[in-house]
């Protein structure tokens, strides 16, 4: 028969790759627990409206990434390409504007986006992210910044970069689209056919563009920076004191898109020179539209997320400590004895395994010592011999002392 894989782009995490995922989410979840984030997790399929509205209709994702399925009532639902836009809708359905602002959580789940495969881009991949919901205090931004950026470190991820911009409100981006439409349509003749035709669509991804003849003309474009409202300016300002008061790095971007529509005034992304072209390790910014968007009262948010898969490849595997084995239990064919050893000693708070494949003696102390077993008992009629493989010393005891004994040790 033939053989059946995990489809493209999916993967499996096996028992030696979980230790360093559960290594990193200790770490998140030291820095952002007592930082005021609670974590959140919300289901792994919402209705495919929350992203056709939410990440916006012109956008990549809702284009050509969504996994959508009839429900099987006529209703449409869409595997979650992101977390935020679900998060705002906890946040509504919850009442949550009625909770002290603002309302600061985190997640650690797996996204869904049919992108092409490719070294750090997967069509299931795990996202941790932060949301702050409430506030419009550029304080929250800063913040949000930093606690990737300290995470980062406390990764050791190599090479990293903040980039950072503004966006502006959306009545400024409007403004600048058109100035930028015209821009663009009075130099048509010289940008790249897939660009041209976006740019009633999307103008802003014309910056994206790696042909040259697109690259020059935008050299000349008009940069959004430069139009923003005295009140965004002034909180784009804030937010970079802050950031330089916290002793974090950045560079601006005036160029920075997101490839989602939600984002206002700030956004960021970092980068690590460690990953190859999927070099985003994590990004985000303020949305102080969405809440509203999803039918929600008007509410500032701001937040990020970073790629589990990628952070763990830009800051190499963790090294874990297994769990340490206090006792390994040998025998042959005294299986309820064993058994009920085991259990006793499991009871007692022990770690404590038994020979489970019907191995000789002689292989089944190679596999306590390979288990970094503290101490085996190989069961032999009603006597244990109880050896301590640290210092090969050996006692014989009755079966129903051995836990005592041990708990002792
Ligand atoms: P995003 O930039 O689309 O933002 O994704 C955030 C991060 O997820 C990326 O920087 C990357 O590390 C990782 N990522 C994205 N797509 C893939 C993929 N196909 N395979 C592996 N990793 C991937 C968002 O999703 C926003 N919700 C972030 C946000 C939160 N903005 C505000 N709050």
């Amino acid at each position: 028969m033939s053989r059946i894989e995990a489809p493209r782009g999916t993967f499996d995490i096996l028992p030696e790759q979980a230790a360093a995922r559960a290594a990193l989410e200790r770490t998140a979840r030291e820095l952002l627990e007592p930082a005021g984030y609670g974590r959140i997790e919300t289901p792994a399929f919402e209705a495919t409206d929350l992203f056709t509205r939410g990440v916006g209709e012109a956008t990549d994702i809702v284009q050509k990434e969504m996994y959508s399925f009839d429900d099987g009532g006529g209703r449409s639902l869409t595997l979650r390409p992101e977390g935020t836009a679900p998060v705002c809708r906890a946040y509504v359905e919850h009442g949550m504007h009625k909770l002290p602002q603002p309302v600061r959580v985190y997640y650690l789940s797996s996204f869904f986006r049919a992108e092409r495969p490719q070294k750090g881009r997967y069509r299931q991949f795990w996202q941790l992210g932060i949301e702050a919901l409430g506030s419009d205090d550029p304080a929250v931004d800063a913040e949000a910044i930093v606690l990737l950026a300290t995470l980062l470190d406390r990764l050791g991820t190599q090479g990293v970069r903040l980039r950072l911009s503004s966006l502006a409100s959306p009545a400024t981006r409007a403004a600048y689209h058109d100035e930028l439409g015209a821009f663009l349509r009075a130099h048509a003749d010289r940008l790249a056919p897939a660009v041209r035709e976006r740019i009633e669509l999307n103008p802003l991804r014309a910056f994206d563009s790696d042909d040259p003849g697109t690259r020059a003309v935008m050299a000349e474009a008009p940069r959004l920076l430069d139009r923003l409202e005295p009140d965004d300016a002034e909180h784009f300002a804030a937010v970079r004191a802050l950031l330089e008061c916290a002793g974090v790095a950045y560079e601006i971007d005036p160029t920075l898109v997101r490839g989602i529509d939600y984002y206002t005034r700030t956004v960021f992304e970092f980068t690590s020179d460690a990953l190859g072209a999927q070099s985003g390790v994590g990004g985000g910014g303020r949305y102080d539209g969405l809440v509203e968007m999803l039918g929600g009262p008007s509410t500032p948010g701001v937040g990020w997320a970073a790629g589990v898969e990628r952070m763990l490849l830009a800051a190499g595997e963790p090294a874990v400590d297994p769990i340490p084995l206090d006792l390994f239990v040998a025998h042959e064919d005294a299986r309820l004895e064993a058994f009920a050893l085991v259990t006793e000693a499991r009871a007692a708070g022990l770690a404590a395994q038994m020979e489970l494949a019907g191995r000789s003696l002689k292989t089944q102390l190679k596999t306590a010592e390979r288990l970094g077993a503290r101490h085996v008992a190989i069961l032999d009629g009603d006597a244990v011999r109880l050896r301590d493989l640290r210092t090969g010393a050996e006692q014989t005891a009755a079966r129903e002392a051995v836990v005592d004994l041990l708990v002792a040790a």
